[in-house]
Parts: C-alpha cells; structure tokens; sequence
C-alpha cells in the first residue's frame, strides 16, 4: 500500500478505507486496553490521532512506541468521536521503525524555551513551531521565485567565493587553501596569495549586486537568491554571520521604480503566507505572538510610507524619548530609531530614501546637492531594516570619483566599470534579508529561530 501522509489524510473526504502511515510519535495516552498515539511527520502542523486496541498487539511491540520512537501504522481512516480532530486512524498493525528511549529524548511534553532547542537545532525541527516556521520558510522560498518568474526576471546564481570586497558591507570571510601552519611570504613580507587556489586573496561574499548588475544590464531583470557571508562581531538578534538574500536588479528602473516593486513584493509575500500557510500562522499566533496575524493584515492593508533621511532624522530630534544611540545628520540610524519610525510614529511600514553619501556604499547613485545618495531602506515593524537599496551611480566618471575618495581601486573592478563605459543606463536594485522577512512573518524574535542552523560569533556547531 501507498504510504499517506497526515497532511493527506488530515484532508481527505474519502473515509472508512485503509490507509498506511508512517512519523513519529508525538504523545501517547490512553490505559490498559487502549492507547491513543499521537502521530506528526511535518506534512502538516497538526498530528493525527491513531487508536490502538492493545488487545489486538503484541506488548512487547506496543511497549516501544513511546514519544520520539518512528512508527508505521496500517489501519482504518474513520471519523472521529473525539474533539479536535475530524478523522483518525484505527490501527490494524503496527510496527515500530525506530526506538527512541524516553529517558533520553530530549524533547519531551511540556514547552521548551527557544535557547534550549537551539542546543539541539538536530531536533527542533520534531517541535511544533519550528516545523511551522519551516514550513513557512519553504513556501516564501517558493513564493519568491514565483514572483519574478511571473514578472519576467531572470534567476542568476551569482559567485559565493569573491576577490573583491567592493560593498563594504562588513568583514568578510577568507576562502584559502594556504597551509596555515607555513603561510607563504613575499619579498616584502606580505602574504604570498600567488600561490594561492585562486592566485589571489579571496573571501565568501557579502552580496550578489556587483555580478547581478551586470547581468540586468543585458538581460534587464533579474535576481539572485543565495547565501551571503559577514564576519561582524554583532551578537544581535537580527545578525548572523550566514544568511539569505534576495537582490533583484532592474535596468531601466529609478529608485521610485524600485520603491514600487519593494512594496509590492514583500505585500506579494505576505499574502502568499496568508494563503497558504494560514494553520502555521494560526498556531504561531496563538503560541508565539498573538500580535502576529492582525500585523500581517495591517501591513497588506497599508502603503508604505515614503520619506527621506533628512526628514527622519528631524522627526527623530523632535522625539520626546531618550534613544542609546545618538541622532543627528549624518549618523546612520540604528534599530532603535527606524523602530520608533515606524513603531510609533508613522505606526506603519517606512521607505526612507536620500541618506547622506558618507554612509553608504559607493555605486549608490549621487544627488546634485553632493550630500546624499539614492539610497533607500525599507523599515517594518519588530524589525528595522528589512530592505537595503539604491538607484545605482550609471556615470563613469562620478563613479570612478566615488571610488577614489573611498580608496577603492579601479583594477579590482574594471569589470564593473566596463557596463559604465560601454551602453550604461538607469538601473536600480535592493537586497531582502530573507531571515528577517521570515522573522517579520512568523513572529519569531530572534533570526536564530528562524534559518535552521545558524551561524553566528562563536557557534557553528551542527
Ligand atoms: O543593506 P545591505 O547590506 O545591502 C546590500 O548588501 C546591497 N548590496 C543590497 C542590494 O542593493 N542589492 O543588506 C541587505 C539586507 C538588509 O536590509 C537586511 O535585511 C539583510 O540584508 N542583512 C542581514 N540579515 C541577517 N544578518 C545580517 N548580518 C545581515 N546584514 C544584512
Ligand atoms: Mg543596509
């Protein structure tokens, strides 16, 4: 027989049939004659129940199935007389797949704290909430490729091992396969990278844009999803030194253009969730933040608010609130002021544009009051800064100014400069966090919880 899974059956509208079903057992109750099993294998938040008659088994089997242990169940999908559930299982048979010793499992019935199962992140996945969270993970996965595959974008995989640190980002990871114990020297004492894998020094990236700006200048849209790599030593619970990114680059595009499709593809997401994963959001609604649903519907619901920088920053002077982090124009904002932004001020999502060019990367495009650049951040609730973005410098030489007063060479990049030099156009970009856009959506509050196993100062265990 075809094994169903409890998603299938949990759905099903054929009943009185037999059925073959294999997970793991969740709880197990019930008393000398009958034992009502539990059954989860992450198809679905919810478990199904199976009734066993012990009459009917072998105790030596039926001993076994305990939580945590695997089983395989042939039965009959009846309806059910108990509360909660529309169907379960009368088993015919039962045969335990794998043993699980209740002393030792580690998960056991009563809730466990996030840092706990962040110990065991091989087993989290078996808890509720973090099957739903990955489920929910998968279907944005899904949905983003959806997205810009409907819209026309072209998917191109950008190089994870990179020679140039052009984003100034943060400090990258080195990628070498130098002997560390006999580093090899020059003549003037420096690391010899020619003798190198690559014949050059070179680290895991920090973003995708360079290589997928050259890509939308010939192809017009495209996207990269992958993984990206910072070394900051920033133990926040929005930082970690691995995470994903989305960054779709579009020729053609000023940063108003590029503000539209921000919006319109995080709202594209959030009811892509809300659509289908809507008994995942239930549960992390009631269990993990009874905010979650009405803040989903509010953001769908409301167009973002757009203002520059400069205006942020009287709004945030004029504050009646002590902040940690100074205020004041040119510091760049930190989580505590785009959370007031948007938290309590504009109480809804905010785009802030114009940022001054001193603390932004150098390919954003320069304004004519030689202060500011078109840049743009998307601020949301909980979170900050979800979305970083610009309208990209198209000139050549301004380009090539910006470079040399950032002491970034030109002969690292003369690829880049190259789409400048020979039919540039208007182009703009933006890069999703994807861990905080599943955070924002899931509720979770900490991006640990939230990609599954992540990586962070002093911790790369799994
Ligand atoms: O603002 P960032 O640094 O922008 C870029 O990397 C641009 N090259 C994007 C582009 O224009 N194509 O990073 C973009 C987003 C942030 O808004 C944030 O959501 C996320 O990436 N992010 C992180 N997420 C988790 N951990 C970290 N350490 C992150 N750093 C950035
Ligand atoms: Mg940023």
């Amino acid at each position: 027989m075809k094994r169903s899974t409890v998603k299938e059956l949990l759905g099903a509208t054929e009943i009185d049939r037999e059925v073959l079903l294999k997970g793991w057992v969740r709880t197990r109750r019930g008393n000398n004659q009958v034992a009502f099993i539990a059954i989860n294998d992450g198809t679905i938040i919810h478990s199904i129940q199976v009734v066993a008659d012990l009459g009917s088994f072998a105790e030596e089997e039926m001993r076994r199935v305990t939580t945590g242990s695997s089983i395989s169940v042939t039965g009959t999908l009846v309806e059910s007389m108990g509360k909660g559930q529309s169907v379960e299982i009368q088993a015919k048979e039962i045969e335990v797949l794998g043993d699980s010793d209740p002393e030792l499992y580690p998960l056991q019935k009563k809730g466990h704290s996030f840092e706990f199962l962040r110990e065991i992140a091989h087993l989290r996945f078996r808890t509720n909430t973090f099957g739903a969270v990955f489920r929910i993970r998968h279907a944005l996965a899904y949905a983003i490729h959806k997205y810009y595959n409907d819209k026309g974008f072209f998917c191109l995989h950008t190089p994870i091992i990179t020679a140039s640190d052009a984003e100034g980002a943060g400090a990258m990871f080195k990628v070498t396969t130098l002997d560390l114990d006999q580093i090899p020297k020059n003549e003037e004492g420096e690391i010899d990278f020619n003798q190198d894998f690559f014949g050059r020094q070179t680290n895991l990236t920090v973003s995708g844009q360079l290589e997928g700006e050259l890509g939308a200048l010939a192809l017009s849209s495209i996207y990269t999803f992958g993984p990206t790599f910072r070394a900051e030593n920033s133990n926040t619970p929005r930082h970690v030194a691995e995470f994903w990114m989305i960054e779709p680059e579009m020729a053609f595009y000023d940063i108003h253009d590029n503000m539209d499709l921000a919006e319109d593809f995080l709202k594209y997401l959030i009811k892509y969730t809300l659509d289908h994963c809507l008994d995942d959001l239930e549960f992390l609604n009631q269990m993990v933040d009874k905010g979650l649903l009405e803040r989903l519907r509010f953001v769908l619901d409301h167009p973002f608010e757009r203002k520059s920088y400069s205006e942020a920053v009287e709004i945030l002077m004029k504050a009646d609130k002590k902040f940690e982090f100074p205020v004041e124009w040119g510091l760049d904002l930190q989580a505590e002021h785009e959370r007031y932004l948007v938290e309590e001020y504009y109480k809804r999502p905010v785009i802030l544009t114009d940022y001054p060019r001193d603390i932004k990367a150098f390919y954003m495009k320069q304004n004519d009051d030689g202060k500011t650049v078109r840049a743009m951040d998307v601020l949301f609730p909980m979170i900050g800064e979800i979305i970083g973005g610009s309208q990209r410098e198209e000139e050549l030489n301004k380009l090539q100014n910006r470079m040399k007063e950032m002491d970034i060479p030109e002969d690292e990049l003369w690829w880049y400069l190259e789409t400048r030099k020979f039919g540039t156009v208007e182009h703009s970009g933006f890069g999703l966090g994807f861990e905080r856009l599943i955070m924002f959506i899931t509720g979770m509050s900490n991006i640990r919880d939230v990609i599954p196993f992540p990586r962070t100062p002093r911790s790369a265990e799994f």
